[in-house]
């Protein structure tokens, strides 16, 4: 979603800063781009709609500039054009916004009533005039942010210039992410890491309040009109983590790291078998229930949990869609756990989950995998994905480690209430220890992947089926597709079909039939032979090698078969695979497909 960076120091030219940190907030999606710098004191704004490259012509880079701000918008309030993209000036003052002002439309006619004219359909001018119109009244920019956010609702990371104060740049944060990068000689903002990650390491995590004046060599932080100290934390991360590092794209790269993000995030819970397990993590049997709530592939992840944590560990799970729940009655109860799923941690949605729990008393556990992120810091427990760096807008590895966690508390719960036998327990860490060879194995089908791309490739509709934890996978696959090979597809509960989609099976439609779990299988086999008798091109996938009946199928990928708590971190890579290579016969823009963003902080 937009993305903010902001320099000020002598030691670099603005221009150049702010244009590469725009290049490292691409990933997570925009629609138009903008940045404003001061040359000589004299103010600059250069915009363009589409691809930063169109920004990148506009700009000269022989300029000297000390300070600057940068903007990557997604359209929110009005339409991808100039005058809506950011930074807007009103007055005295230049601002850069992520988030969503919700009472914008009252005080823009307050304002109107003022004297103010709006060129822009953006919630953004309205601050910019908001702030101008409090400073004429008290000509003191620090007391007037501190006013404008006693006036505004809802969500903001703002970089704030102003007229008076040509080297400073101004912040104010709330419910948006926002840091500032500690330079040496220079400091920085920035709404993600990335966008400052190769000048420095040194960040300070801003709260929500709070608002901070920052010259090349000073950053002073308030909150509530009162200065507060700050901590300067250190990047976990170097430059070289968000490179491709050789491969074609962001998620190639990051599907074939899956093999080490999950030794890393299940290592620390099985270095000592099932001790470790139960040492480390929470105690779950207190728990009457548990309510997985998130967003996008986090859901997924979650409707895969449910699965493994019900059957495993005979506990009842519910899992909801963070958008759906914040609205809905949630029903909760004292003993009920709600675990919030995000790779980002800032998800607006999820974090609101989180909130009305915590509001509730319930106990909160965030599966999360950006460290210090507000989920992060706002939930009661936290288990960390060690998925590292993800870059590309789909999801793969982040997606992986969350149900790789998801089914470590699945083992733990059944172990606690003596549900699962040594044995299987013993075979549980066997598979968990073959299972990145395994997933490499299976990156390595390439050619197979291709082919399946080859042949479904004319098609506009594509089914996945599956029952059970199958199902749930099917939800992913399918999601994978349409995110970045724009070809429609629907994820369906394999016995359902019949109710009415199959009316949409012809000749040729490819459906992607998922069978892993033995129980369900033959269920599942007869719904295939459905569709297949109808004319469609089944891709099969399975954990079963020799299937005595053969002809339902028209391509077969054989996933290893492991313990079900671990089957679907195989069975997902080939879903991955084939969403990927058809994105790329297609020819489409595999990293950062159109209209989506990484990191969804509107709700
Ligand atoms: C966006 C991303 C998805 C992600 C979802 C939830 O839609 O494109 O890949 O699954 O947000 O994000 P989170 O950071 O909360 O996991």
């Amino acid at each position: 979603m937009c993305g903010i960076v902001g320099y000020v120091g002598s030691n670099k030219n603005s221009v150049h800063v702010l244009i590469d940190g725009l290049k490292k907030l691409e990933y997570r999606g925009y629609d138009s781009a903008g940045i404003a710098y001061l040359e000589n004191n004299k103010l600059n704004i250069i915009k363009s709609v589409g691809e930063l490259k169109k920004l990148e012509s506009k700009v000269n880079f022989g300029v000297s500039s000390n300070i600057g701000l940068g903007h990557t918008r997604w359209a929110t309030h009005g339409i991808a054009d100039e005058v809506n993209s950011h930074p807007h000036k009103v007055g005295k003052f230049t601002i850069v916004h992520n988030g969503i002002v919700e009472n914008y439309n009252e005080l823009r006619s307050k304002l109107k009533s003022e004297g103010y004219g709006f060129k822009s359909e953006t919630d953004t001018e309205v601050v910019a005039a908001l702030l101008d119109s409090i400073y004429k009244t008290n000509n003191d920019v620090l007391k007037s942010i501190r006013k404008m956010t006693d006036i505004l609702d809802g969500s903001y990371a703002l970089g704030i210039m102003c007229e008076d104060d040509n080297d400073t740049l101004y912040v104010a944060k709330n419910k948006s992410p926002l840091i500032i990068g500690v330079g040496e000689g220079d400091n920085y903002i920035a709404s993600d890491v990335p966008a400052i990650l190769d000048k420095t390491k040194k960040y300070i995590a801003l709260e929500d309040g709070c608002y901070a004046k920052i010259t090349s060599s000073e950053i002073n932080l308030y909150k509530d009109g009162i200065k507060k100290d700050f901590n300067v934390e250190e990047f976990k991360y170097d430059a070289s983590d968000i490179s491709k590092k050789g491969y074609e794209h962001f998620m190639l790269k990051e599907m074939h790291e899956q093999p080490e993000v999950f030794r890393r995030t299940t290592n620390p819970y099985l270095e000592s078998g099932i001790d470790s397990l139960i040492a480390k993590m929470p105690d779950f049997t207190k728990y009457g229930k548990i309510r997985i709530v998130a967003c996008g592939s986090a859901t997924h992840a979650g409707l895969v949990g449910k699965q493994m944590i019900e059957k495993f560990a005979n506990a009842e799970v519910q899992v909801d869609t963070a958008s759906e729940f914040r609205y809905c009655k949630q029903f909760l109860k004292e003993d009920e756990l709600v675990i919030v799923v995000s790779q980002s941690g800032e998800t607006a949605d999820t974090l609101e989950a989180l909130n009305i729990a915590k509001k509730n008393g319930n106990d909160t556990l965030g599966i999360i995998n950006e460290k210090g992120s507000t989920i992060a810091r706002e939930a009661k427990m936290v288990l960390y994905t060690e998925a590292g760096k993800e870059i590309a807008v789909a999801t793969t590895k982040a997606y992986s480690a969350q149900v790789a966690l998801l089914s470590l508390i699945a083992l733990n719960l059944s172990y606690k209430k003596d549900l699962v036998d040594k044995k299987e327990i013993k075979e549980i860490l066997e598979d968990a220890n073959k299972l990145p060879g395994y997933i490499e194995s299976l990156l390595n089908k390439e050619e197979d992947y291709k082919k399946i791309a080859e042949d479904i490739k004319d098609y506009n509709d594509i089914f996945f089926i599956g029952r059970g934890i199958d199902y749930a996978l099917a939800m992913e696959g399918s999601l994978k597709l349409k995110e970045i090979s724009y070809t429609h597809s629907e994820a369906y509960a394999a016995g359902e079909l019949k109710h009415g989609t199959i009316s949409l099976i012809d000749e040729g439609t490819p459906v992607v039939a998922i069978v892993t779990d033995d129980n369900i299988a033959p269920k599942t086999i007869s719904n295939i032979k459905e569709v297949k008798s109808r004319g469609a091109n089944v891709i099969y996938i399975t954990n079963k090698k020799d299937e005595n009946e053969d002809g339902f199928y028209d391509k077969k990928i054989v996933v290893p078969k492991v313990n079900y708590l671990l089957q679907p971190l195989l069975t997902v890579i080939p879903l991955q695979m084939v969403a990927y290579e058809l994105a790329k016969l297609k020819g489409c823009s595999i990293d950062k497909p159109k209209n989506l963003a990484k990191s969804v902080t509107v709700e």
